[in-house]
């Protein structure tokens, strides 16, 4: 009986997770506008380490086709972009562009970005210490 119980349970799981495949998930790259612009080795920093999420030029990664992991994803990546875009810089005004620039570095020396999880997944986000220097230089100056 006990058996019988744990299989029922066992297919009512699959088929949840068969089923909610179904739900749409909303992702997709909207059009790029104008890149911000900053040195060269700061701009490869940004690519590899904040684009997935804070650009519209993101690469949405195997298991973001899967729910539930693909609801994750898609909700933090539509968060990320509203917060700051590095693809639609054009939208922000230059006195919004710095206060952004400087919330750059803040949140790099606090360890808040990139998030936690996604550096686990992602070793190329984890900056090293130069890498944060060359933030730090760039996004303090005036
Ligand atoms: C996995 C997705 C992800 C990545 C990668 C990521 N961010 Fe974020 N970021 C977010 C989300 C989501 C928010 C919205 C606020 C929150 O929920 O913490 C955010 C918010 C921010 C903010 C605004 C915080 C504020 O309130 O002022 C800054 C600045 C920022 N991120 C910088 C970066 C930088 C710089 C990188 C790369 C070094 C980066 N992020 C990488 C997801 C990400």
């Amino acid at each position: 009986m006990k058996t019988r119980r744990h299989i029922l349970s066992l297919v009512a799981l699959i088929m949840t997770l068969v089923l909610i495949q179904f739900i749409p998930v909303h992702r997709t790259n909207p059009a790029s506008e104008t890149e911000i612009t900053a040195p060269g080795p700061v701009l490869v920093i940004l690519r590899k380490a904040c684009y997935n999420c804070h650009s519209n030029q993101t690469r949405w990664p195997w298991y973001s086709n899967i729910a539930p992991v693909s609801w994750l994803v898609a909700r933090d990546v539509t968060k990320a972009r509203e917060e700051m875009n590095f693809t639609t810089w054009n939208r922000y005004t230059p006195i919004k562009q710095s206060a952004k620039r400087e919330d750059i570095w803040k949140e790099v020396k606090g360890g808040h970005m990139p998030p936690l999880p996604y550096r686990l997944m992602h070793p190329e986000a984890r900056l090293t210490h130069e890498e944060k220097e060359q933030l730090r230089a760039w996004s303090t100056t005036p």
